[in-house]
């Protein structure tokens, strides 16, 4: 039998196995929501790091700067999980191979506008780093958030998680071991 049909009938049986990898020089967005700037501190220590695009995420309606009033719209906006709508960009999230998204930790969930983002555009495919930013309650359930609303992503379950923005040599490091990790 030629090598060309002996080939033609094994290739079927070779199992394929498919392994996510960002090209050599990745196009990196380090997207954000931050509603009183701790997320914007890491977003922008890890932009720094990664070389990386930066795109603060915005709600189309800004939140009341009264601090009680602002509580309760957002305690209503979790309570009911309505996904804000987005302020418009002229950034195409669609367009890079890995992102850092970033996030409050909002009642051991990711915040609101993050979920607008996950539901925006369609990310399948690409490697999402998630990096959120808490008060003492830990990451919660953000990651696995991150997950199941980004369908088809290849999500790094060994995503940031600090107290505060946890800027310093540990998220440097974070930054540049992710990026690896994925190529
Ligand atoms: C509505 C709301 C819910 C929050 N829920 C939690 C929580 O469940 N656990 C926690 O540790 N911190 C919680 N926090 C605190 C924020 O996660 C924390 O202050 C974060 O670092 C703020 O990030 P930012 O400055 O980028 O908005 C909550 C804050 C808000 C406004």
């Amino acid at each position: 039998m030629k090598f060309a049909k002996l080939f033609a009938l094994i290739l079927p049986i070779i199992p394929v196995t498919y392994v996510n990898a960002a090209p050599d020089n990745p196009r990196i967005l380090v997207a954000y929501y931050s509603l009183t700037g701790k997320t914007e501190k890491t977003a922008n220590a890890i932009a720094d790091a990664s070389g990386g695009t930066l795109y603060k995420i915005q709600v189309e309606k800004q939140y009341p700067a009264d601090k009680k009033e602002r509580r309760k719209i957002l305690e209503q906006e979790i309570e009911n999980n309505e996904l804000p709508p987005l302020a418009p960009t002229d950034i195409n999230p669609e367009n890079y191979d890995i992102i850092f998204l970033g996030s409050p930790v909002w009642a051991n969930h990711i915040s609101q506008p993050v979920k607008s983002f996950l539901a925006k555009y369609n990310l399948s495919g690409k490697d999402i780093i998630p990096f959120v930013t808490h008060s003492g309650g830990g990451r919660g359930q953000s990651f696995n958030d991150v997950a199941a609303l980004c369908s088809g992503c290849v999500v790094d379950m060994d995503g940031w998680s600090s107290w505060g923005s946890g800027v310093g040599k540990k998220l440097t490091r974070w930054t540049t071991e992710q990026i690896k990790s994925v190529q």
